[in-house]
């Protein structure tokens, strides 16, 4: 070994030793009388030093030394002078008085220092992304996913689970976003598509009778990214036999009671609370409602009715809503200026036609838009919405989707302006009975919510086919402070059922027998009772880090672009290449390049 400790090892216990360190160059202080350099590895930073009366080999060494270079020091340790300790660090109440010194490597100047207080350029980042990853909180994140993966590895081996393998290249699964390709060398003109999930590998073990299948799995999606979203991903995906919604939401509460004590030190109470689609439509107007805090919507709709401002009377005789949420408090920290800005936020992310507010003064709601109400409609409004003195309500008139988009967004937004919640808390919590299906209103056509293999709610199979938008599913979101941080569901394991629900997304029997005659064909051959869920580890990673970007957790990741900065991936390939796979390019004729 060139080592015998590392660098965030040494305490005032091994005073008087010699040892010797590894590491990387982080700091050079130079006192005149003597020279004091950090050195840094994935462990901590210890200080060596060198002075006057060091041996000359030290000497001349250390004037060689810069910023990053790899070395190797001996010496023994021994107590800092009082005074010159540093609290913040475990090696902070010792040195090094350095007896060798080599250089194992030399650096080039690097582009950011990996020590530095202020974050570098995030392309800067991605570029040279092995100095990122020098980063001590980069490398604490790393860390805190290696445990991470490491605690729910054990947690289902404890529960039964075996850790099955599926294939890379395989057919497209459809979980929603575009296949990402791979041709086929042997079998021109045909492809193989990298798995969005493992979803139907995981239904046909449990046809096979792996009752309990767990995998970390890599999944690709060709989608539009965004701060939680990556092309390449990671999923602890589950499946279990013989089980109903309860058992899967059972095991996953487990194990999130686990991770909340293990990585967050909360002592999180069972069963998580649940609350179906509807509710949480209703009361923060999204499907994964961030529960840290209230200020939850209210419908105004049966008041406004009653009024005479033109704006609220005529969205509620349409058949519209009017709803809205009280910032409590927040009336005097909400200027005019500001108050447009929220306007222009609503209408131009979610297609809102304006903002209505009123701000609560000596028992009153006042506003422009108040000499439009009667006394009584606005005392009305002011119980409904519990509004006090310095309160600032909002309100949204407009369709459902509009009214809930919208409010979210104001929601969310002065959730974390306002600073409503401990970012330190986190909440979890379930969303259930999701819709099957949702309407695509440009195609013109029933799509899945989650995904086809999805069983219905059995009181719902009746009306499958009559009414397929009220019907609601065996779906389970897992929710981590307003973030989906997994799915699953209650699969269908009936091959006629499975058949009729392709039909309503548009597939006939014979092009879904094309796509999934395998899994039709499978589910006849006595598929028991079957369900599960996937999470999303980056994204739970992220959370437990209390980060707010999934590129953080994630050691080599994609831009918003869906490129690697590093390597320049992806990359154009030789022709040769290409006509062994039987492809020419061809000219695209849109040039939309976002998607
Ligand atoms: P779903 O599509 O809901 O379900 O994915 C499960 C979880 O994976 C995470 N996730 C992502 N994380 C980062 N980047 C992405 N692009 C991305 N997409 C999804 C989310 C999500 O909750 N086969 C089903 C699971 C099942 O039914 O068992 C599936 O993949 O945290
Ligand atoms: P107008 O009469 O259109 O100028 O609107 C009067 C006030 O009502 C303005 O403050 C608008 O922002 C607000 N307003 C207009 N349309 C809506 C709507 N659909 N929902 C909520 N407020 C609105």
């Amino acid at each position: 070994m060139l080592r015998t400790h590392t660098c965030g090892e040494l305490t005032k216990s091994n005073i008087e030793e010699t040892v010797t360190l590894g590491g990387w160059v982080e700091t050079i202080r130079d006192f005149g009388q003597g020279k004091f350099i950090d050195i840094r590895d994935r462990y901590g930073r210890t200080q060596i030093v060198i002075s006057p009366s060091s041996n000359e080999q030290v000497l001349a060494v250390v004037e060689d030394l810069k910023r990053e270079y790899v070395v190797q020091v001996s010496g023994k340790v021994r107590r800092r002078p009082t005074g010159q300790e540093n609290p913040k660090i475990s090696t902070g109440e010792i040195e090094i008085e350095t007896t060798e010194l080599t250089i194992l490597n030399q650096s080039k100047t690097p582009p950011f220092l990996p020590g530095q207080e202020e974050l570098p350029n995030e392309d800067l980042r991605l570029k040279h992304r092995y100095l990122d990853l020098r980063r001590p909180q980069m490398q604490q994140t790393m860390y805190l996913r290696s445990k991470i993966t490491k605690s729910i590895r054990d947690y289902f081996d404890q529960h039964g689970f075996l850790d099955i393998e599926t294939p890379i290249l395989g057919r497209s699964t459809p979980e929603g976003a575009r296949d990402y390709l791979v041709p086929s060398r042997v079998h021109n003109g045909e492809f193989y598509a990298l798995p969005q999930s493992p979803q139907i590998y995981k239904q046909l073990m449990m046809i096979a009778g792996y009752d309990r299948y767990v995998q970390v799995a890599r999944c690709f999606r060709d989608e539009d990214l965004r701060a939680d979203r990556q092309p390449e991903f990671t999923q602890l995906d589950m499946e279990m036999s013989f089980v109903e919604t309860d058992d899967v939401i059972g095991i996953i509460d487990g194990l999130v009671k686990k991770l909340a004590k293990e990585f967050a030190d909360l002592d999180v109470e069972l069963p998580l609370p649940r609350m179906t689609y509807d509710e949480a439509m209703t009361r923060f107007g999204h499907d994964a409602p961030d529960l840290r805090f209230g200020m939850e919507i209210v419908d105004c709709t049966d008041v406004a009715a009653k009024t005479e401002f033109r704006v609220f009377r005529g969205v509620a005789d349409s058949g519209n809503f009017v709803r809205g949420i009280n910032a409590a408090g927040a009336a005097d920290k909400f200027s005019r200026k500001r108050i447009d800005e929220l306007t222009t936020y609503v209408q131009e992310d979610f297609g809102a036609k304006g903002l209505a507010w009123f701000k609560v003064d000596g028992g009153k709601l006042a506003s422009p838009i108040a000499k439009n109400f009667d006394e009584a409609h606005l005392e009305e409004i002011k119980t409904k919405m519990d509004a006090k003195d310095g309160d600032l309500l909002l309100f949204i008139a407009d369709s459902w989707e509009v009214s809930c988009k919208a409010l979210n967004g104001l929601r969310k937004r002065l959730g974390a302006e306002l600073e409503m919640y401990d970012p330190k808390v986190m909440k979890f919590s379930w969303v259930v009975e999701f819709p099957m299906f949702e309407h695509d209103d440009e195609e013109k056509r029933w799509v899945a919510m989650h995904h086809p293999f999805t069983a219905p709610r059995d009181e719902d199979l009746a009306t499958l086919a009559s009414d397929p938008g009220k019907a609601r599913a065996k779906a389970y979101d897992l929710i981590i402070n307003g973030y989906e941080a997994g799915g699953g569901t209650i699969r269908i394991h009936d091959s006629e059922v499975q058949q009729q629900v392709f039909g309503l997304l548009g597939m006939d029997e014979t092009s879904a027998r094309e796509r999934f005659g395998f899994l039709l064909d499978a589910l006849s051959y006595g598929a028991p009772p079957h369900g599960g869920i996937a999470l999303g580890i980056d994204r739970i990673v992220m959370l437990f880090a209390g980060l707010d970007n999934i590129r953080d957790c994630i050691t080599f990741p994609k831009t918003q672009r869906a490129s690697d900065l590093m390597t320049e991936a992806p990359s154009v390939v030789e022709d040769k290449h290409m006509e062994e796979l039987g492809i020419a390019l061809r000219e695209k004729d849109d040039d939309d390049k976002s998607v």
